[in-house]
């Protein structure tokens, strides 16, 4: 469910300001994940391979290569390292699908679904192996400290939401712990990869915190479009959150005003059907409104983040990064 061959897209947008330079790096990007999962041994490379065809928005390579602004030191390092931060992705999604139980990705069918538990497992590890060894190549010891530490920090938000399954009175603030820790510091890791990746003299890292604000703000909206859909734009059925007990701040928004989903047992919601009747009833609160809402405020400071010294091409290009993380359909 790749974004390329949609206009309206706001990362085509992004892609198309950035120009030939942008397109080239990005099909070396392409080039290199398509060799990477092609050259596992056995099944794996089947299942990393349509992992890696199924596409995606790419937009944490795209961060990387926009952080390192107009004249990378050196292109070959810059790939490796935007490579890197998308295999780490796409290894915390094919294991995301087995703890989430779900069936459909980037409108496939997922690996746990095909294959079970043990196929998702292997294909996420050699996702992640592949991405480090693939990093390490630059041979600059702190840029994989950086994709170690977003790594261990996306772990941690993985087994804190499943910790907290099936509670509906999470509070908001540890909602938010979560999608920062899952989502959040894979987005400021992709920034300071790109940065590190800048011509010398080395400047101090900036672009971090920005980096971090819209990742929050990508991962409010990816829960709004679990609840709004529709699968054929998000590429992922509605309601998949609901089902695996993993409460959102939708969710949390619509009880407070609706005395039914206040009340709500989620293991009861068993049905896709169910799923899909809960979802209506948070929409109709105006929830869905709010958390989006708060993902522009979020956007908003990111933009005010981003450093004076940025070049005005560069500038524009995160710009509308920020605004499309919030204006997505998928
Ligand atoms: C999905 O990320 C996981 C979240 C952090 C919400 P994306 O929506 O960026 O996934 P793809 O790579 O575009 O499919
Ligand atoms: C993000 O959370 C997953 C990771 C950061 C691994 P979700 O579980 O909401 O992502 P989707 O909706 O499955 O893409
Ligand atoms: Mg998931
Ligand atoms: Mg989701």
């Amino acid at each position: 469910m790749g974004v390329a061959g949609r206009p309206d897209e706001p990362v085509t947008l992004v892609i198309e300001a950035g120009g030939a330079h942008l397109a080239r790096l990005l099909a070396a990007v392409e080039a290199r994940l398509r060799d990477i999962a092609a050259a596992a041994g056995g099944p794996v490379a089947g299942w990393a391979g349509a992992t890696i065809a199924a596409g995606g928005k790419r937009l944490r390579p795209l961060l990387v290569l926009l952080a390192a602004g107009e004249a990378p030191a050196a292109e070959v390092p810059l790939v490796r390292a935007a490579v890197s931060v998308e295999l780490v992705h796409a290894a915390t999604l094919v294991h995301d699908d087995v703890l989430d139980a779900a069936a459909l990705r980037r409108g496939r069918p997922t690996v746990w679904a095909t294959d079970g538990r043990a196929a998702a497992v292997a294909t996420g590890d050699h996702l992640f192996a592949r991405a480090f060894s693939e990093l390490a190549a630059n041979d600059d010891v702190e840029q994989v400290r950086v994709l170690s530490r977003a790594s261990s920090a996306l772990a941690e938000g993985e087994l804190l939401q499943r910790a907290d399954a099936w509670d509906v009175a999470v509070a908001p603030e540890r909602y938010l712990l979560r999608c920062e820790l899952k989502t959040a510091r894979l987005f400021e890791a992709a920034c300071e990869l790109g940065e590190a990746n800048r011509p010398p003299p080395a400047a101090a890292p900036q672009l971090g915190a920005f980096g971090r604000r819209i990742g929050l703000a990508f991962q409010l909206l990816d829960d709004v479009l679990d609840v709004s859909g529709p699968a054929e734009r998000t590429g992922k059925h509605r309601g998949t959150d609901l089902l695996d007990g993993t409460v959102t701040l939708p969710l949390i928004l619509a009880r407070a005003v609706d005395p039914e989903l206040a009340a709500l047992d989620l293991r009861a919601v068993r049905t896709a059907e169910e799923a899909e009747r809960i979802c209506d009833a948070i929409a109709a609160t105006g929830a869905l409104e709010q958390a989006r809402e708060r993902a522009l405020r979020l956007v908003a400071e990111a933009k005010e983040l981003l450093p004076e010294e940025l070049d005005a091409e560069q500038r524009r290009a995160l710009l509308l990064v920020a605004d499309g993380v919030v204006a997505r359909y998928a």
